[in-house]
């Protein structure tokens, strides 16, 4: 499938770009223009505003700004606002409600920000309004996602034959992906699924570790396999899967592995469970949905050592990318496994012919070009940028845990990534410091249970973090912490 990938379009070289056709249009068209015009500057300068109050802001907002929401409950207007004052009245209650999600000191859950670059590439493609589901339809588009593609699975050192979509988060890129993996397994087992659905198909054993993301076990889920019906292996202190307690692999089955704990931050061991797979004839699927960026980094890809052996990935570029909302990816080795899962045809749609139709290839068949907004992360950053990144925060992570275990605080992961696990004493405490940590407004964390003990979660992985937020960060944790 690389040569869908590999559509010849090499947006490196220098681009010549064509003088404007003229449009000539009425008076009222004018007008009309120069409203637009004056509007999506307005929104510029909202925007810019928002993100320059995002430092100095409380993270949380305040009760009256939530309070103020109750507008909201009106009913739909007889006449329409002019887009002027729709726009304030956006920014103006809402813009207040937001939690500072996008600035330097959210720690919460794991969630990048966006980009400069990415966010003005999403207000570009949002203008351009390309339906993206064909590749003839909307060339610009489909040769971009495609370049952006293309260097993803070098970046991820992937096998060059991988097919890959843009999807809207690691969720749907693991659905994805195991859609990919049931076509396959089945169809070696004499069975085609598409057609002929689950009813009566030799039965499935998926295998995943006790330690999996619950995104994984919803895809699953939806598609037949059933959350319960999975074999749960043993995960270790960190969260990795033992190697050592994979049970024996017959018959079609689908391993799946984890690029990065939700919690800790762990890897499973891919090595050694790959190869045991590969005996069984497994397929194996990795849910990297933030990890697998360790592989873009020179310190940090021993740990994703060997994910490339296996038949499917997932990971989302709305994390550790730093793009906006929603933006995931699925990549899969073998092409023709996942265009059998997710290809679509009717007489009114264009026929991919020598172009890569991308609705071939994801669950989606209307979607807007989410990949702009990856391109352009890509080219902004460059290798060195993504590295740069990731190593940052990975460093910015040990420093809140060398911070906090220095004041005694017991740090209860090996912080390997970007996911510290904190806990203050006993569950109530640990709970009564973060609801004041979260009150106070420097910064947010979460609250999570690791292996039975309650826990602060901190998980660095904006863009925009430098270390001065680390360290203001710190010292509110423990301000909260002396405080209860
Ligand atoms: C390992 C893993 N898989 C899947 C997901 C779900 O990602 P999304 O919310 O983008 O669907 C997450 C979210 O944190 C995750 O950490």
């Amino acid at each position: 499938m690389l040569s869908n990938l590999d559509g010849g379009v090499h947006l490196d070289d220098a681009m010549e770009v064509s003088p404007q056709v003229p449009v000539h249009g009425s008076d009222d068209d004018a007008r009309e223009g120069e409203s637009t015009r004056a509007l999506l500057r307005a929104a510029a300068e909202r925007a810019a505003n928002y993100l320059e109050s995002l430092s100095a802001r409380p993270v949380v907002p305040t009760a009256a700004a939530v309070a103020a929401l109750a507008r909201l409950d009106a009913p739909l207007p007889q006449h329409g606002s002019d887009a002027l004052q729709t726009l304030a009245m956006l920014d103006e209650l809402v813009s207040p409600a937001t939690v500072a999600m996008a600035g330097p000191r959210f720690f919460g859950f794991v969630i990048g920000g966006s980009l400069p670059a990415a966010l003005a590439a999403n207000w570009l493609a949002g203008a351009w309004d390309q339906n993206a589901a064909f590749g003839s339809v909307t060339p610009g588009v489909a040769r971009l996602e495609q370049s952006a593609l293309r260097r993803l699975v070098a970046l991820f050192e992937l096998p060059r034959e991988t097919a890959a979509g843009f999807v809207t988060g690691a969720t749907v890129a693991n659905f994805t992906a195991l859609a990919a993996a049931r076509h396959s397994v089945l169809a070696r087992a004499g069975w085609n699924v598409e057609a002929d659905g689950l009813f009566g198909a030799p039965p499935i054993t998926v295998i995943a570790g006790e330690e999996a993301h619950p995104a994984l076990f919803k895809s699953l889920g939806m598609l037949g396999m059933g959350r319960e019906r999975i074999v749960r292996v043993a995960c270790d202190s960190q969260g990795r899967m033992r190697a050592d307690a994979l049970p024996p692999i017959a018959g079609p089955t689908i391993l799946c592995l984890q690029a990065g704990n939700v919690n800790s931050g762990a890897f499973d061991p891919f090595g050694p469970l790959i190869e045991q797979a590969r005996l069984g004839g497994a397929w194996v699927h990795v849910d990297g949905a933030f990890g697998m960026w360790a592989k873009a980094t020179a310190s940090l890809r021993r740990l994703v050592d060997h994910m490339e052996a296996a038949d499917s990935w997932s990971t989302d570029a709305h994390k550790w990318l730093n793009v906006p909302y929603d933006s995931g990816l699925a990549f899969v080795r073998d092409a023709h496994a996942l265009k059998a899962a997710m290809a679509i045809s009717a007489d009114y749609l264009p026929q991919a012919g020598g172009d890569r139709n991308p609705s071939d290839f994801t669950p989606e068949m209307s979607r807007r070009a989410r990949g702009v907004e990856v391109w352009a992360a890509l080219q902004s950053l460059g290798r060195a940028g993504i590295a740069e990144m990731i190593e940052r925060n990975c460093r910015q992570a040990r420093r809140f845990a060398a911070g906090l275990s220095a004041k005694g605080y017991a740090v209860l992961n090996d912080v390997v990534l970007n996911q510290v696990l904190v806990s203050f004493g006993d569950a109530a405490r640990t709970r009564r410091v973060v609801s004041r940590l979260q009150a106070e407004g420097t910064c947010w964390c979460g609250i999570t249970l690791w292996q039975g003990h309650t826990a602060m979660r901190i998980s660095v992985s904006n863009w925009s973090t430098g270390d001065q937020d680390v360290e203001l960060s710190l010292e509110a944790m423990l301000r909260a912490a002396a405080s209860v």
